[in-house]
C-alpha cells in the first residue's frame, strides 16, 4: 500500500505504534508524537487526509486561511456547523472556534517543559465521560487499603512526595516525569468550563461529581443544538 520510504505517515512516529500509551481506561492516545496514528484512525484518515491536506508542508502553517483563523480551514469543509445552530450563540459570543471543542489541548510530551502541548487529531468529541474513565480507573489506587504491590499504587505514592511540584499550575505546572500518571483526559469542555474539571490530583465524591456536571452540560448542548 506504501511504496515508497516516508509514505506511510506512520514511519514518523517517534515511538513505535504498540509502544504509544493511551489515557487511562480508554483507547485514546496520550503522547505528543502521536498525530498520525490519530489521523489514520479518525473519520478525516479513512477519508484519505494527510497531514498537508490541512497543513502547509514547509511552513506547517493551515491552509484555507486557517492561520489567521482556523475556523476558516474547518469551514472550508463543513460550511453548515460554522453557526449558531451547531456552536451556540453564547460560544459564539465568545469567538469559539471549532478546534476548541473537536481538537482540545490534551497530549503529553514526556520530557518537554509543559503538560498539554499537543492538540487531538482524531476530531472525536472527547467527552466529560471519556474524563471519568480515567478518574474511575485511576481513582482506587490513591485510596486507603490500595493493593501495596500494584505499579499504580506505587506510582502514587512516588506522586505524594513531590506533590506541589506536579500540581502547582492547573493548566499547565511545570513536567516532573511521573507527575502526568494521574492525570485525567481534557475533553472539549473543559478548557473553558474548568468548574466542571477536577482539581488535579484529587480524587474525592466532589471532584467526580464536577465531570458528572460535564456529562450535564454536553447534554443540554445537544438538545440545544439538535
Ligand atoms: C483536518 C485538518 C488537519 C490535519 C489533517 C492535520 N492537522 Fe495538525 N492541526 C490542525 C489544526 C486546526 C491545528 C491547530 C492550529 C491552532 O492552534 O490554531 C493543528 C495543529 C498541529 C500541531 C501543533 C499543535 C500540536 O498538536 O502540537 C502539530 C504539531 C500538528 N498539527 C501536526 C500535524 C501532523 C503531524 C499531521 C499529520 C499526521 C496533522 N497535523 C494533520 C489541523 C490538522
Ligand atoms: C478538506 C475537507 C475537510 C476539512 C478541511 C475538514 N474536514 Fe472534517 N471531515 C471531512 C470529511 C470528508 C469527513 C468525513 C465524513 C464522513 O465520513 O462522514 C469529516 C469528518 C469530520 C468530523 C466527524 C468525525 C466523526 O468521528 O464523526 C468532525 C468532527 C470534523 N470533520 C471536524 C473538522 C474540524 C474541526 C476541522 C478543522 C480543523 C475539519 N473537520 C476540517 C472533511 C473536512
Ligand atoms: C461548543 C463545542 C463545539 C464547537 C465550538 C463545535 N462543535 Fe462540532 N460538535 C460538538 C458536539 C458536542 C458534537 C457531537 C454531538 C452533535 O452532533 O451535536 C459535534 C459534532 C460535530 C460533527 C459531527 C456531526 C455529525 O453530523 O456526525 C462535525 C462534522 C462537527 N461537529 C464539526 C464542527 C465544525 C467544523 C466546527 C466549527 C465550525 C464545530 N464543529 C464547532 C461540539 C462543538
Ligand atoms: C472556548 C471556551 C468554551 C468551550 C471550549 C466550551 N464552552 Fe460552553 N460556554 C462558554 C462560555 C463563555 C459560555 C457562557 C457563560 C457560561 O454560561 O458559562 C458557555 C455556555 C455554555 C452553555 C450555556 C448556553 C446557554 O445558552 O445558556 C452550554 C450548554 C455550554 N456552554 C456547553 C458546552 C459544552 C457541552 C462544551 C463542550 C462540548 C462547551 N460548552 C465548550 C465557553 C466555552
Amino acid at each position: 500500500m506504501f511504496p515508497n520510504v516516508g509514505d506511510d505517515l506512520t514511519e514518523f512516529q517517534g515511538s513505535a505504534p504498540y509502544n504509544v500509551s493511551y489515557w487511562p481506561g480508554t483507547k485514546i492516545r496520550r503522547q505528543i508524537r502521536t498525530h498520525a496514528l490519530e489521523l489514520a484512525e479518525s473519520k478525516h484518515g479513512k477519508a484519505g487526509f494527510t497531514c498537508v491536506t490541512c497543513h502547509d508542508p514547509h511552513s506547517q502553517k493551515l491552509k484555507f486561511g486557517g492561520d489567521e483563523d482556523s475556523d476558516k480551514l474547518c469551514s472550508s469543509c463543513h460550511a453548515e456547523k460554522d453557526s449558531d445552530a451547531h456552536k451556540l450563540k453564547a460560544h459564539n459570543a465568545v469567538d469559539i472556534k471549532c478546534t476548541d471543542c473537536h481538537m482540545p489541548w490534551m497530549k503529553h510530551a514526556g520530557g518537554r517543559g509543559h503538560r498539554y502541548d499537543g492538540r487531538s487529531h482524531s476530531w472525536d468529541l472527547l467527552t466529560p465521560t471519556d474524563s471519568l474513565k480515567g478518574f474511575d480507573l485511576l481513582r482506587p489506587y490513591t485510596e486507603k487499603g490500595a493493593d501495596p504491590d500494584a505499579q499504580l499504587t506505587k506510582d502514587w505514592q512516588s506522586i505524594q512526595a513531590i506533590k506541589d511540584l506536579c500540581y502547582d499550575n492547573f493548566n499547565y505546572p511545570i513536567n516532573v516525569v511521573g507527575c502526568v500518571k494521574f492525570d485525567i483526559l481534557p475533553n472539549a469542555c473543559s478548557s473553558c468550563h474548568t468548574d466542571e474539571f477536577p482539581t488535579p490530583g484529587v480524587f474525592t465524591d466532589a471532584e467526580r461529581a464536577k465531570l458528572e456536571e460535564g456529562e450535564k452540560r454536553l447534554e443540554t448542548f445537544i438538545k440545544l443544538t439538535k
